[in-house]
């Protein structure tokens, strides 16, 4: 069994604020640093540090070439990236305070993947594999059809949400994790029970992972409903914590963990993650997650 995670990288430019800025307003930030980041290169990483063997596809723009070697040095294969002109993808990010971001994205390279890489990569996948999916690259209606074909296991990140998230088969998926405002985006619902509820009764065969920060986070499956509290922790800057928590569990997941402890472990992970700076940078490895969880 493989794992390919075709996603996004970005370069993240990370401001810290008073508070987020408002119209018409200009404010001075307190302190900045560039990171690694994207959903798909902090779920990759997530993955690897948890301790899975993944491939990353996606685009290398202007600009991305230190993002290539990080997901090297993190042991990510990286062989169906792609070298593209377009300026590499990125983020400005403010962080408040209390830790909360908001984050201004733009796509550059990870807009540039095209169909022919589509299919050169997942033929090199068979049936039972998995593909992780988030909603930061061109083409994703392309990538869910060629990988179902094929029988992969598609997991999506709806994240960020956008219209062409209602084009998607969701019947062709087999597990979609979303946060307490996708749900909304996509069900219309808010309270968790409801949202399963509503996906269950039209993709009978899909389970759900609804995170709700501070709230904690629930598992549906056809089997089993979970509840997982979530770790209280001084919140420094949550940017990536739901990447981490994605990771964390899918890397459970796929090698058939128990779903509690996957929950559990995810879990661990995002709260160590929310306690740092950064993205990617913010991500724990497993032995200290292991640590927590004794
Ligand atoms: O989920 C956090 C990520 O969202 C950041 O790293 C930023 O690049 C955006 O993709």
């Amino acid at each position: 069994m493989k794992i390919l995670n075709f996603g996004s990288m970005n370069l993240d430019y990370v401001y810290q604020v008073e508070h987020f800025v408002q119209p018409g307003e200009t404010l001075a930030a307190l302190e900045q640093k560039a990171g690694p980041g994207g959903k798909g290169l902090n779920q990759s990483i997530a993955m690897a540090r948890a301790g899975a063997e993944i491939w990353h596809a996606g685009c290398v723009g202007i600009g991305g070439e230190r993002l290539e070697q990080l997901l090297k040095e993190n042991q990510v294969h990286t062989e169906y990236l792609r070298r593209t002109d377009e300026i590499q993808g990125n983020a400005v990010i403010q962080v408040n305070p209390s830790g909360e971001n908001c984050i201004l994205l733009y796509g550059g390279s990870n807009r540039a993947i095209i169909p022919k890489q589509i299919t050169e990569t997942i033929e090199n996948f068979e049936a039972g594999d998995y593909l992780v999916l988030q909603n930061e690259i061109s083409c994703l209606e392309k990538i869910v059809e060629e990988a179902a074909k094929k029988g992969l296991r598609i997991v999506l990140n709806p994240s960020p949400f956008e219209e062409n998230l209602h084009n998607l088969d969701y019947h062709k998926l087999s597990w979609l994790l979303v946060n307490e405002i996708e749900a909304s985006q996509l069900t219309g619902k808010s309270e968790p029970d409801k949202v399963w509820s509503c996906l269950h009764a039209e993709y009978p065969k899909l389970n759900v992972v609804m995170t709700m920060g501070s709230q904690g986070a629930w598992c549906f499956t056809l089997r089993e409903r979970i509840f997982q509290p979530a770790i209280q922790v001084k919140a420094v800057d949550t940017t990536a914590a739901g990447d981490t928590f994605t990771g964390y569990f899918l890397r459970g997941v796929t090698i058939g963990e128990n779903l509690r402890e996957c929950m559990k472990q995810a879990a661990v992970a995002a709260a160590l993650s929310v306690a740092r700076t950064g993205a990617s940078d913010s991500i724990p490895y497993w032995d200290e997650v292991e640590k927590h969880l004794k």
